[in-house]
């Protein structure tokens, strides 16, 4: 730096005018754009780093959950991208409950057979979050209450689901969402 700072002394000096000190800016004015490449390339590298998925998250695209141990008219929370994922085993008389509903009636029309997979309509899975506020619903835990439509019932406002998670009553304008779904064998499902 004491080396450029003389430098730069020496070529600003009225004197100045050989081509030794015409050399000597253009060299200077390099190294500065130099520099203030290296600081901008410098400052991408975190940006680019940011904009790149980190590996937890990307582990988090999926999660499977094994439904062995849930028998009909269970429920368990599951966690995908950090939000809970309600996966029910719905017993034969909730899925005949579902699809005797009129669906024009419905505030956000879909059939049973539409949120769920064919020849597994007993396997309901949602998102465990409310469409109106984003609270977490009651029904899925052991002994939660289930509302009037035997589905879901949100506590923060008192929207209620039926049994296939459609909205039948109170603020929430849409059914809980089903997630994209697989299932990878009898016993797993793969969320995401
Ligand atoms: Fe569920 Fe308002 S957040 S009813």
């Amino acid at each position: 730096m004491a080396d450029l700072l003389k430098a730069e002394g020496a070529m600003t000096g009225p004197t100045d005018t050989s081509d030794s000190g015409v050399r000597r800016r253009d060299f200077i004015n390099i190294a500065a754009v130099s520099f203030a490449g290296v600081g901008g390339i410098a400052a991408l590298v975190p940006l680019i780093t940011q904009m790149s998925a980190s590996a937890d998250v990307l582990a988090e695209s999926s999660t499977e959950v094994d439904i062995a141990a849930i028998a009909p008219g269970q429920a368990i929370k599951a966690m995908w991208r950090k939000q809970p994922v309600f996966v029910r085993n719905l017993t034969p008389k909730e899925v005949a409950e579902a699809e005797a509903v009129p669906v024009a009636s419905l505030r956000d029309p879909q059939t049973l057979a539409q949120r769920t997979k064919a020849g597994k309509a007993n396997w309901l899975i949602t998102m465990g979050v409310c469409t109106h506020l984003g609270c977490v619903p009651l029904g899925a835990g052991t002994g939660e209450v289930r509302g009037e439509f035997g589905g879901y019932f949100c506590p923060c406002h008192g929207s209620v689901y039926d049994t296939a998670a459609r909205i039948r009553k109170g603020p929430a304008p849409k059914n809980l969402e089903v997630p994209t779904y697989e299932f990878s064998s009898d016993t797993v499902v793969k969320i995401g």
